[in-house]
């Protein structure tokens, strides 16, 4: 303790009010969010590039609509993302966040290159891979180094601004998709991606490494230069090391606790569920196969698929903005319950589109465009974000890189599967009943929701915690004790 005290006196010995420029801090701190920002629109960007490129592809490789190749084209970046994301803990524990984040940029550029330059389909897929284990480290390592580096009055809008530039991200890529479908290069479309990861290559080079990861590795002093740079007082600085010393005496241990406590392996296990039934909402199959249900509805031209699509991108940025806007009014429940509703009549009402349609389009097509628009403002509204939010709040401090770990990897494997599966399906059963199966699924989850869903609504992640232990219902984590 003794021995603590004199450090720690000795690592604060050069730190003077004086050294702190508040303009500069407030600008510095805006070059790290955008870099961060880009991290988030590179995700977002290599999400929904393949929407547009996917008929161009099958088109030049001669694959057919309901193959298993199909499935694997597209759900090969979902599992790039899934083994990313399961390595991005080690990789940013070992390597630190900034260098982790170099390593995603290198990724991004390798694969976009990969895939640009595709000779074939099994070239094709390895490209996605490598793009897929460049979104999964960012996935991991983005939001903790934005919640490590971003001062506490702005970590929340930090982490939202993150999850708004996925979405950002998404629709850019439609848009540059139909850009490049004009000369009908879906070369192009994978090719521009690398310039913005390029850019973050470059913009990650000049911004500093985590605070916490230095005092982890011990590199006190080097943590204290950069909170000079990103915090606007002393006292400030000295809290937030001493905070940090604290929060990592706690050992953690999450697997070791998974198979000693019952109450964490409930947890855990919603956590896991949770992210499956984001999954199952059906929103990648949205994302990723947009066009091809503009298709089914009846929107004969590539072009007009493509705008609708466009027109769905937006809409998924807007309505993530309902979503900060009442995440902490509402409650979490009340907004998951109205989403799944929203979104289980929006998949009915594709149904009932897609059988009725007939092949020139008309009114039918646009009642499709609106219920996909409906479809995604109740997802980016409620689930979208949310499940991300619940998943973080409900895990303990000493299992919680364990359990986000595994709730990450539930989400990215089901994302793989369903989107891979997704054109088998369509074969089978055909399009109306998937889209019935993938309503009612919606329908469920209200009734999930009820019965294991916490209201985490204000109350401290300790409190959460204290409730766990205790052994109260997952239902009940958040009531007040
Ligand atoms: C989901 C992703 C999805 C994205 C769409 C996220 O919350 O986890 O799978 O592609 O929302 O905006």
């Amino acid at each position: 303790m003794a021995e603590e005290q004199v450090r720690d006196t000795d690592i604060f010995a050069n730190l003077k009010e004086e050294d702190i420029n508040s303009k500069k801090v407030a600008r510095f701190t805006l070059f790290v969010c955008l870099i961060a920002a880009v991290a988030g629109l590179m995700f977002g960007f290599d999400t929904g590039v393949i929407s547009g490129a996917l008929a161009f592809i099958q088109n030049d490789f001669q694959v057919p609509n309901d193959s298993l190749t199909l499935g694997f084209i597209v759900g090969s970046t979902p599992a790039g993302a899934c083994i990313g994301a399961l390595c991005g803990g080690m990789i940013s524990s070992r390597l630190g966040r900034r260098r982790s984040l170099k390593v995603s940029a290198l990724f991004f550029i390798v694969g976009a290159l990969v895939c640009t330059l595709a000779s074939g389909v099994a070239v094709m897929i390895l490209g996605k891979l490598i793009l897929g284990l460049a979104i999964g480290i960012a996935s991991f390592v983005t939001p903790l180094y934005l919640s490590e580096v971003a001062p506490e009055n702005i970590r929340g809008s930090m982490i939202s601004l993150y999850q708004l530039m996925i979405t950002i991200g998404i629709a850019v890529s439609y848009v540059s998709d139909l850009g490049f479908a004009q000369i009908e290069s879906w070369r192009g479309m994978f090719g521009v991606t690398v310039v913005p990861a390029i850019l973050l290559l470059i913009g990650v080079h000049f911004v500093p490494g985590s605070p916490k990861w230095l005092i982890a590795k011990g590199k006190d002093h080097e943590a204290i230069e950069v909170l000079k740079k990103v915090r606007t007082s002393v006292d400030k600085i000295r809290t937030e090391v001493s905070n940090i010393k604290d929060t990592l005496k706690v050992k953690h241990d999450g697997f070791g606790l998974f198979r000693a406590n019952a109450n964490f392996r409930k947890v855990v296990f919603l956590g896991i569920v949770l992210q499956l039934v984001q999954q199952l909402t059906g929103i990648n199959i949205v994302m990723y196969f947009c066009p091809k249900i503009m298709e089914m509805a009846g929107f004969g031209s590539h072009n007009a698929q493509m705008w609708a699509t466009i027109v769905i991108g937006i809409t998924n940025v807007l309505s993530t903005f309902i979503a900060i806007a009442l995440v902490d009014r509402w409650g979490r429940r009340p907004i998951l319950i109205t989403g799944f509703a929203i979104m289980a009549a929006a998949m009915l009402t594709i149904a009932a589109c897609i059988s009725l349609h007939t092949d020139n389009g008309g009114a039918l097509a646009y009642v499709t465009v609106g219920a996909v628009m409906i479809f995604i403002v109740g997802f980016a509204a409620s689930a979208g974000p949310l499940i991300w939010v619940l998943c973080s709040e409900i895990q303990p401090l000493k299992g919680r890189d364990f359990g986000i770990t595994c709730s990450t990897a539930s989400n990215w494997i089901s994302n793989a599967i369903i989107t891979t599966v997704f054109p088998i399906v369509l074969g089978a059963i055909g399009n109306t009943a998937t889209f019935v199966m993938l309503g009612v699924f919606n329908f469920a989850f209200i009734f999930f929701t009820m019965m294991y869903v916490p209201e985490t609504k204000g109350i401290s992640l300790e409190g959460i915690e204290k409730n766990l232990m205790e052994g109260k219902k997952l239902r009940n984590l958040g009531d007040a004790s």
